[in-house]
């Protein structure tokens, strides 16, 4: 396994589409583990292929906490195939906006359909912190940010705060 760089915003890596993988073979289950070693040393509880510079539908999760046994989810090809009504806001981070923190309001439920490890399809319905971090992996997929739930204000403010720490080179961006 291997720890890899994450990616800082502002950077368009971090804007991009992100494509389907066609299956998960040996090559994508590898960096699925290569993902979660990096998700764990950084630490964080999720991370999104796009975050380590891969374009492809791919995230990790693990909210167990550090005093319990590792719990961890590989995804790839995450689908959402139902959202509650019922919303819920939670305080959200990211590993590519370090010491950003800002409240999104999200589904407080949802069940997403996803490829395991296996190259298994399977179903998870589920609430609380993890449904919050399936949905902000998967909005990674598709180029968005949990700053792009905030106001414009916030948003430009953390942004232009993590451009100006990245030229100062006070932040361990590529
Ligand atoms: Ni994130």
């Amino acid at each position: 396994m291997a720890i890899l760089p994450i990616i800082v915003a502002p950077d368009p890596r971090l804007k991009q589409k992100c494509k389907p993988v066609a299956a998960v073979d040996a090559a994508v289950a590898r960096l699925m583990d290569d993902m979660l070693e990096t998700m764990y040393a950084a630490p964080g509880i999720g991370l999104a292929a796009p975050q380590i510079g891969d374009a492809r539908r791919i995230i990790v999760v693990d909210i167990a906490h550090r005093d319990e046994a590792p719990d961890p989810l590989r995804m790839a090809n995450p689908e959402l195939v139902a959202a509650s009504e019922g919303l819920a806001a939670h305080d959200e981070g990211c590993l590519s906006l370090p010491e950003h923190f800002a409240e999104v309001v999200r589904p407080s439920r949802v069940r997403v359909r996803y490829l395991d490890q296996d190259n298994k399809r399977q179903e998870i319905e589920t609430d609380g912190l993890l449904a919050v971090c399936l949905q902000h992996e998967m909005d990674h997929l598709d180029g968005i940010l949990f700053v792009d739930h905030v106001s414009a204000l916030k948003r430009n403010m953390i942004l232009r705060k993590l451009q100006k720490a990245k030229k100062l080179g006070t932040l361990a961006a590529e």
